[in-house]
């Protein structure tokens, strides 16, 4: 299984705090969002990560992780996405990464209380895909449950209420999903929505849906930016960490501090 972490765009609506850095590399109480998602993914085992950024703040990511994990048998690769041309993009540039694989992608700036291993290593084939419940349910990915708790409609933003139910930037795909993704049109807003991947898998009757129980937080904007730093804090997400990225964020630390007296001297 790979992974992929999404963490481009141009994050507007963080202007002017991402007018100098990338929205996933901001903090997130004492680590950046970025090592949140990371930790979703090697918690799961997956040692193959596929990070995606801006051309602008390529350098700031490989400056952070690109050697962070070297001791540890986790692989970091990298790629630029010029334009954020949509979330399933990501598996048209990811392609190669991928390497006929099956392969969960997280958002860069999603946060999870929740582990997902079983989910993620239980995985055999088709999509799955996870849901929350919202009150802002304009904002998101939305899918529509029956009596029977089967997923039958899913809707980027919908206008209308279909359902309380968010998507999370959370999304386990068979091996087939970057030639579906190639496929994909671009929708109104110029995007190639990863609700169009949801669909297809769903048409064919190959989506699983599962319930999100803990937090989930997606560090948008100011006030869930806030939010997510105060629920890390308050339900201590930050000490549940896979303590490989604690000894590694230690590690880093401890190299920073070196290099700081060196130029003091
Ligand atoms: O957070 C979950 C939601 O994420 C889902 O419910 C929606 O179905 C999904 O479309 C997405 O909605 P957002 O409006 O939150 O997407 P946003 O444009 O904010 O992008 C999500 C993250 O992905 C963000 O960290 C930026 C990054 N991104 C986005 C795009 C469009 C990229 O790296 N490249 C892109 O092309």
């Amino acid at each position: 299984m790979k992974g992929i972490i999404l963490s481009g765009g141009t994050a507007t609506r963080l202007f002017p705090l991402t007018a100098t850095t990338s929205k996933q590399l901001l903090p997130v109480y004492d680590r950046q969002m970025i090592f949140y998602p990371l930790n979703t993914l090697i918690k799961a085992g997956i040692k193959d990560i596929l990070i995606i950024v801006a051309p602008e703040h390529s350098g700031q990511y490989l400056n952070l992780l690109g050697s962070i994990f070297e001791k540890y048998d986790i692989r970091i690769d990298f790629k630029v996405q010029k334009l954020p041309r949509g979330l399933a993009e990501a598996f048209v540039l990811g392609e190669d990464f991928i390497d006929n694989e099956n392969v969960v992608m997280i958002l860069g700036d999603n946060i999870f209380e929740d582990d997902f291993s079983q989910d993620i290593k239980n995985f055999k084939s088709g999509a799955k895909i996870f849901a929350k419940k919202v009150a802002d349910w304009q904002r998101f990915g939305i899918v529509k449950f029956n009596k029977n708790n089967k997923a039958v409609k899913i809707v980027e933003k919908p206008i209308k209420w279909i359902s309380d139910y968010a998507i999370p930037g959370l999304y386990v795909f068979d091996k087939n999903v970057s030639a579906i993704a190639k496929k994909v049109k671009p929708s109104e807003r110029g995007e190639k929505e990863i609700t169009s991947l949801h669909n297809y898998y769903l048409k064919k009757g190959k989506l699983d849906v599962n319930i999100v129980k803990g937090a989930w937080l997606d560090a948008g904007t100011f006030d869930t930016l806030l939010e997510a730093g105060n629920i890390v804090k308050e339900k201590e997400i930050y000490k549940k960490f896979d303590p490989l990225i604690d000894k590694a964020i230690i590690e880093f630390n401890e190299e920073l501090k070196v290099i700081a007296k060196k130029r003091l001297i």
